[in-house]
């Protein structure tokens, strides 16, 4: 029987992305992958580190002292150059607090006048804890962030996003483009360099 990788997350977009990458990168290709949605019964851990570092791994370790198997975690978001850390790890939270992407766009473009767009760095790191190993690594892509969403693919903050070098948000891409322009890209080309 061949070992398992868990991927420690739940959200859809990042777990087709994380899979490309494993693909991608060939990490850990021999191994089944599952999710935490196979899991029953396991609640969630408590994501309350200053760093997205520090959540990553939060998740990673969580899920590998629930099950031992080798778990490999993300924790993202976004930056606004002008506003110290945040929404940063509190990427996620601010959305469900605020009900969507666009109110929190709404929310912050609020503070700053009448501008269309704000210099952000999103943010990717990826934990994989195993039974004898631990990694940790950092991605991130520079860009802007727009008051308007544009494009339709992708998920996230996804339409309000427009990396450095690129006229497209990344819900304007092709999704093959987003996978190679992504904070997340970048976070798995130094795990692959790693392993
Ligand atoms: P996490 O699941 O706690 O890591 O939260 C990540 C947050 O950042 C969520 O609100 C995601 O929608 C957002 N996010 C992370 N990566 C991306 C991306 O590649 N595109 C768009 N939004 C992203």
């Amino acid at each position: 029987m061949k070992n398992k990788l868990l991927l420690g997350s739940s959200n859809k977009g990042k777990l087709n992305e994380i899979k490309f990458y494993l693909k991608y990168f060939s990490i850990y290709l021999d191994f089944d992958l599952i999710t935490t949605k196979e899991l029953n019964n396991f609640g969630e851990p408590i994501e309350d580190a200053l760093t997205f570092q520090e959540n990553a791994e939060i998740k990673s370790q969580y899920y590998f002292n629930l099950t031992g198997h080798a778990t490999i975690s993300d924790d993202s978001g976004f930056i606004i150059d002008d506003m110290g850390n945040y929404p940063g790890v509190k990427t996620a939270r601010v959305a469900k607090k605020l009900g969507s992407e666009q109110n929190v766009m709404n929310d912050i473009f609020s503070k700053f006048g009448n501008i269309s767009h704000l210099n952000a760095t999103f943010f990717c790191a990826v934990s994989l804890v195993t039974d004898n190993k631990k990694y940790n690594c950092l991605g991130k892509v520079k860009g802007k962030m727009i008051s308007q969403g544009i494009g339709n693919n992708g998920f996230g903050y996804d339409p309000y996003f427009i990396p450095e070098q690129s006229e497209k948000t990344f819900a304007e891409m092709q999704s093959d483009e987003k996978l190679k322009a992504s904070h997340r890209f970048q976070a798995f080309k130094i795990l692959s360099s790693q392993i």
